[in-house]
């Protein structure tokens, strides 16, 4: 009996590891996965990655690989450059080039948006008798597929010797060139640590553009070297809101952070190791109260002016007609310069109510100066909606951008802003990220200006996710984002677009507000899993889109959550 019972025990223990496979129904899923789940490769302990010798950063790729499959699995495998005898061989292969067809960008993090898809990022994985062979043009592509291989291993109770590998060919590449989320880092302050694991989350979900909000109304978070008080003071409000606005009560604590230009760059770099682009974003004209703060000679009134404790939009902006103000955005933006290797700046230019502009004497002297013009139907008003229209304020606006457009690009960078830049005009080479729905990307594509896609109903995840309010943290409320919302979003409005008109769409953006979220537990509970259903917007092809396909997938990328630590809503609407 007792016999038989090992035996069985056995026989459990032996089912157990031979269930230990690996499984490529992956988030985002690639474009191309031709499984044949009766023949297995045995990955085990002992075995071997190669890559081109002498290639560091194919041997940082290689290293990444080996922790996450010694994380997962258990399994050790060792680094052997250039040995291509080795079980899993990361290569590095020309592209091929058919008569007629674009070669390959040129950028290393395939973050040139120019350049179409068929880039950099794309990768082959074979898994056949003879291991693992993972193939790209570039660094990035071997990148984006040892992130493939890392979400389909079967993570392992046990430290385990072996994982079987279901042959397969994946061939891959991403839908769209610009794939983002945006962290609010003005309204609450996050720490470098945890921005680390922030873009860690974003590389899991083959997201390339991390774009950095770093000032606010509420608190200026980056180190101006050449201004020095503008963090100091800047980035400190005596206290802050609690509750509804209305009621005013606050809790009275002073509230900070910034993040030194050592840090940035620190960022930077994690950001590059993981073929993410920092995309930082000084907002301005509005949204600049802690500027203000500082240096009150740079709004129309002259202050004084507290680092907001409120949310919401302030009509305390920068002075349009001071020309203090260009020479300040002028040393901003060139220190961002310095820190930021960044192709595009972004610029802000939301929410900037022209309250009042339109009774300062500078603000109004400039206008007549440069000749600006109200035209018919405008709405000049202060107030959320007071950038609609072709005001001579919202001109004025048009003008401070140019300036900036003008001195970024003689940096080499292009700008985005927000979509209220088209309002007063926009400038030549403006990159729209809107925001307010997809009618200022309709209009934008429309104008032939590249665009980023980012409509609040489809991509602020700073909303509710379910419908049951009690059943969540607090957060901006207005309405729900659900998961299945985000993820039935088509950025090529295509009853909208002509097919050529697309082409100006470069990606899309999922965005991370943070008024009402003050730690990073909550943050990546906001996040996740809905990051998982914006991936698929992002990477893969509508006809792959299925949600029902999405949610059957989720198990094993939660399961990976777990093992790597991060807190997610658990829960799928
Ligand atoms: C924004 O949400 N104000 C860009
Ligand atoms: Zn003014």
């Amino acid at each position: 009996m007792k016999k038989k019972l090992l035996t069985l025990l056995w026989l459990l223990s032996a089912f157990g590891a031979s269930a230990q496979r690996a499984n490529y129904n992956i988030i985002p899923l690639p474009r191309e996965v031709k499984v044949d789940t009766t023949q297995f490769f045995t990955l085990s302990g002992g075995m071997g990655i190669a890559y081109d010798a002498g290639n560091d950063e194919c041997c940082r790729i290689a290293s990444f690989l080996q922790q996450w499959v010694k994380e997962l699995t258990g399994v050790s495998l060792e680094l052997k450059p250039g040995d291509r005898s080795a079980e899993v061989r990361l290569a590095l292969v020309s592209p091929a080039k058919p008569k007629g067809k674009k070669k390959a960008s040129k950028s290393p993090s395939g973050n040139d948006l120019s350049s179409s898809n068929d880039n950099l990022e794309n990768y082959t994985m074979k898994v056949t008798a003879e291991g693992v062979e993972i193939t790209a043009y570039a660094p990035t592509g071997l990148f984006r597929a040892v992130e493939t291989l890392r979400k389909s291993l079967p993570v392992k109770k046990d430290s385990g010797r072996e994982v079987l590998l279901p042959f397969v060919t994946i061939n891959d590449q991403p839908r769209f060139a610009y794939r983002g989320v945006l962290l609010d880092c003005g309204r609450h302050f996050f720490s470098i640590d945890f921005i680390k694991q922030f873009l860690d989350v974003m590389a899991l979900h083959g997201c390339n553009q991390f774009h950095w909000h770093l000032t606010e109304d509420q608190g200026w978070r980056f180190e101006v070297k050449a201004l020095p008080e503008l963090a100091e003071k800047g980035s400190i409000r005596e206290k802050t809101v609690i509750g509804p606005a209305r009621m005013r009560i606050y809790d009275n604590v002073p509230y900070g952070g910034y993040y030194t230009q050592e840090e940035c760059r620190e960022v930077v770099r994690y950001a590059a190791e993981r073929y993410i682009n920092v995309v930082p974003e000084i907002d301005m004209p509005g949204h600049m109260q802690s500027v203000l703060h500082v240096y009150p000679n740079l709004g129309c009134t002259g202050g004084p002016y507290p680092v907001s404790p409120n949310w919401g939009v302030m009509r305390e902006v920068l002075c349009g007609g001071n020309p203090e103000t260009l020479t300040f955005l002028k040393t901003v933006f060139g220190e961002l310069c310095d820190v930021f290797p960044s192709p595009y700046i972004h610029i802000g230019g939301d929410e900037c109510p022209k309250e009042r502009w339109q009774k300062c004497a500078k603000c109004q002297s400039k206008i007549k100066e440069l000749g600006l013009t109200s035209e018919p139907n405008d709405n000049g008003e202060g107030g959320r909606g007071s950038q609609d229209g072709r005001s001579a304020e919202n001109k004025l606006q048009t003008y401070i951008n140019h300036e900036i457009e003008q001195f970024l690009a003689s940096r080499g960078r292009s700008i985005i802003g927000w979509d209220e830049i088209l309002s007063g005009g926009l400038t030549e080479n403006a990159i729209v990220m809107s925001w307010r729905g997809t009618k200022g990307g309709i209009e934008a594509a429309r104008q032939k200006h590249r665009v980023i896609m980012s409509p609040n109903v489809y991509a602020y995840i700073d909303h509710p996710q379910l419908k049951d309010y009690s059943r969540q943290p607090r957060t901006t409320d207005s309405y729900i984002v659900s998961c299945s919302k985000m993820y039935s979003f088509e950025p090529l409005v295509p009853e909208e677009l002509t097919e050529e008109e697309s082409h100006s769409i470069l990606g899309v953006q999922a965005n991370l507000w943070t008024e009402h979220i003050a730690y990073p537990e909550h943050a990546l509970y906001q996040l996740l899993p809905r990051l998982g259903a914006m991936s698929e917007v992002q990477w893969c092809s509508p006809e792959q889109k299925d949600f029902e396909s999405f949610k059957a997938r989720l198990p094993q990328l939660k399961k990976l959550y777990d093992r790597i630590g991060v807190v997610y809503c658990n829960e799928v609407e």
